[in-house]
């Protein structure tokens, strides 16, 4: 049942996604798991940690043993190819595989 509402909101943030990339914010496809505005501590909908200052900041989830203890750039550019790669069974279900679209999201998330 948990995981059948997953995908739930999973698919529905895929189709709210596409609406809002095609407005040309390179964070819209993040914003219904994250908060924005405020640190790692707040869950939006009880999945991703707030992405305030995330660059440079504490990684602050558990099981990305590889990607170090820093979001550095590259740290980032890995997570965001693919989660589920770095980590097995993670719940962030996005994944951008063109790095040209990678690097408009983290030069957006420098600004938050
Ligand atoms: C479907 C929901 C979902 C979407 C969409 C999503 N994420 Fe996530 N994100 C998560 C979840 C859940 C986690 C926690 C992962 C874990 O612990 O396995 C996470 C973790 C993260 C983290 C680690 C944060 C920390 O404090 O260590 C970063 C960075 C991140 N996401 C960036 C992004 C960016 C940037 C986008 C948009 C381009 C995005 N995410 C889109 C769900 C999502």
């Amino acid at each position: 049942m948990k995981k059948l509402l997953i995908g739930a909101i999973a698919f529905g943030v895929m189709i709210g996604s596409a609406a809002i990339s095609s407005a040309g914010n390179p964070l819209g496809p993040c914003k219904a798991c994250h908060f924005f505005d405020k640190g790692p501590e707040v869950k939006k909908n009880n999945l991703g940690p707030g992405l305030k200052g995330v660059v440079g900041r504490k990684i602050s989830i558990e099981g990305v043993g590889a990607l170090g203890d820093t979001w550095t750039e590259a740290a980032l550019d890995t997570w965001l190819t693919n989660p589920g790669a770095v980590k097995k069974g993670t719940k962030m279900t996005f994944k951008q595989k063109k790095e040209k679209k990678r690097a408009k999201i983290i030069e957006a998330l420098k600004g938050l």
